[in-house]
Parts: structure tokens; C-alpha cells; sequence
């Protein structure tokens, strides 16, 4: 399976702090905020992964991300030209889904909860239909909403309905099989200008080919939109982190665990930090590892 991280916002309610770099790029307490979409996706077995960016932040990403080989992945790079919506980006990545299933993060999206990769890994698994995931919040009208019938079944999605049908937001985290460039080309703008991703999921939904997963309470699903929201994100990361003496969204950490680097390559990483918190945590880590193996 192949991922795409949708990162090509103008970020402007984030202005100024988002002026002089992508929204997408400022850091989530102690890395930057696309570290932790692409852990997601590393955590599901996803290593080939397109990351769309805007005209003017491309250059940026690739300095920070490079092609990916330093942590046994590989990344490429498209750009958006316009924000046309979240399914657009289906369109732009023909070319590197060709035939695969494919799942998609957008990337100020931060998911956190114990057994989380065993569902991704489970999710990744499926090659018929989409799944996405259900979250509840106190503020569903924001969001793409999914009402469920008394099974748990899903029967809508309403895109920021004013009248929300249930509490329950969908994330920005999608998976679909290979159909989903064609049905994306099916879709036509809505009011605002956009290719809808609910459209997309309706698509499927209709299909009788969508599952909803819930996320339960246990999970972090958090939001950086706004200036609180983002400073309120970093703040649960660093009290998790300073709690549990573990990192969330270390991706040099995620890919050693998930072997797709070696614990050698994950000391010769820690190196680039020299001895900083970030720097010390990889070597503890590399260490740790070997010792479980
Ligand atoms: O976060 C989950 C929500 O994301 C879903 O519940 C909604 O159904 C979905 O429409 C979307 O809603 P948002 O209002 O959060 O979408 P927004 O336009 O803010 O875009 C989300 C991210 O994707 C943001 O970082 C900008 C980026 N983006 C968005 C569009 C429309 C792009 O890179 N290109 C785009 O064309």
C-alpha cells in the first residue's frame, strides 16, 4: 500500500505564525508537525509515501524530509497549485497510486492511542473498499460527520453540516482501494470550490464499501487549527512524553521498531543531534532495541 500526506494548505489562519514557513513544518513541541502523519503512516507498513506540498513550500519539505532513504522510506514530492480540496489529491498522485490501494493523512492531522498501529496494520491489510475512522467530539458541525444506525453501521457523511446528525467527526485519516483515482475524477466541485473528501466517501458509502472505525476515548485525535489548539497539542505531547520517558512520532525510532532500518543506522541518526534531548533519546533508543533482539 502507498501514502500520500496532504500538506499544501495556505495555513493562513495560522498567520503570522505560519508566514515564514508551512504551517506544517512548525514544530509540535520537539519536532515538526509532519513527523507525526508520517509515523502514522510508517506504523501501518506504509513506506512509500507522496507528500503534496504547495508551490512555495516544496523546497522546504525536501530539505527536512529529503527522499526518505535516511529512515528506510521513500518520499517524493508533488505540488498543489490551488487548495481545490482534499480529493484532489488523488488526481495529482495518478501517477504514483497507478494501480495500488492507498491511503492519505492530511498533515496537520496528529493520531495517539495504545494498540493503534495493530489497527492500522490491520486496515492496511484490506484491498476492497475505503475505511475511514469516527472520532467524538464536542464540535462536530467543524468536521465531516458520520451517523451511524443502531448496529454501528455507517448511513451518512455530511461535510460540516449545521445540524450534525452525531457527534462524530471524521478524521483525516483515509484509506482506499486502487478505484479511487476514477471516482475522484468523477467528483464535481461543491459550493466553496472543493473536491470534496466526503463526496469521495459517499462514493464508497453508497457502494455499501465503506467502513467506519471507530476511534474510542482512549485516543488522541488532536487538532492544531487554531493558536491554542497547536500549542495545546504540543503541551499533551510533551506532558506524554515527559511522563513516559517515550516520544511520540519519533520517526527515526518508529522505523527502527518497524525494522526498516537497523539499530547501527538509528545511532549513525542520533548523531546528527549531537548530544541535545532529541539525540540522546535515539541512542537510548538504538540501545534498548538491540537489547530486545
Ligand atoms: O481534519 C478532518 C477534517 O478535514 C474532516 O473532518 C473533513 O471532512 C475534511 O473536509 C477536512 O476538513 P477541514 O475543514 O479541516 O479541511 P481544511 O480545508 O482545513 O484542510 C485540512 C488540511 O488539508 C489543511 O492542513 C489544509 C490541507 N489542504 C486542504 C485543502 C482543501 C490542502 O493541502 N489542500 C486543499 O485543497
Amino acid at each position: 500500500m502507498k501514502g500520500i500526506i496532504l500538506a499544501a494548505g495556505a495555513g493562513s489562519r495560522l498567520f503570522p505564525a505560519s508566514l515564514p514557513i508551512s504551517k506544517i513544518l512548525l514544530p509540535v513541541f520537539d519536532k515538526p508537525m509532519i513527523y507525526y502523519p508520517i509515523t502514522t503512516l510508517l506504523l501501518a507498513g506504509i513506506k512509500d509515501i507522496l507528500i503534496i506540498t504547495s508551490p512555495n513550500d516544496i523546497n522546504n519539505f525536501k530539505k527536512v524530509l529529503q527522499d526518505g532513504s535516511q529512515i528506510g522510506a521513500r518520499f517524493s514530492y508533488a505540488v498543489q497549485e490551488v487548495p481545490r480540496g482534499i480529493a484532489e489529491s488523488f488526481i495529482i498522485a495518478e501517477d504514483f497510486i497507478k494501480n495500488s490501494p492507498v491511503a492519505l493523512i492530511l498533515g496537520d492531522n496528529i493520531f495517539h492511542g495504545h494498540g493503534f498501529s495493530d489497527i492500522l496494520k490491520e486496515i492496511a491489510k484490506r484491498k476492497q473498499g475505503a475505511t475511514i475512522f469516527g472520532y467524538q467530539v464536542h464540535d462536530p458541525e467543524r468536521f465531516g460527520v458520520v451517523e451511524f444506525d443502531k448496529n454501528n453501521k455507517a448511513i451518512s457523511i455530511e461535510e460540516k453540516p449545521k445540524k450534525p446528525k452525531s457527534n462524530y467527526a471524521v478524521t483525516g485519516l483515509y484509506f482506499y482501494d486502487k478505484h479511487v483515482v476514477e471516482y475522484a475524477k468523477s467528483l464535481k466541485p461543491s459550493k466553496r470550490g472543493e473536491l470534496e473528501i466526503t463526496d469521495l466517501n459517499k462514493i464508497y458509502l453508497k457502494q455499501n464499501k465503506l467502513k467506519v472505525e471507530i476511534l474510542g476515548r482512549g485516543f488522541a485525535w488532536l487538532d492544531t487549527g487554531t493558536f491554542d489548539s497547536l500549542l495545546q497539542a504540543a503541551n499533551f505531547v510533551q506532558s506524554m512524553e515527559i511522563n513516559t520517558g517515550m516520544k511520540i512520532a519519533s520517526i527515526e525510532e518508529v522505523a527502527c521498531r518497524m525494522g526498516y532500518i537497523t539499530t547501527q543506522q538509528l545511532k549513525d541518526l542520533a548523531k546528527q543531534y549531537k548530544q541535545n534531548g532529541y539525540g540522546l533519546y535515539l541512542e537510548r533508543m538504538a540501545q534498548s532495541i538491540t537489547q530486545h533482539h
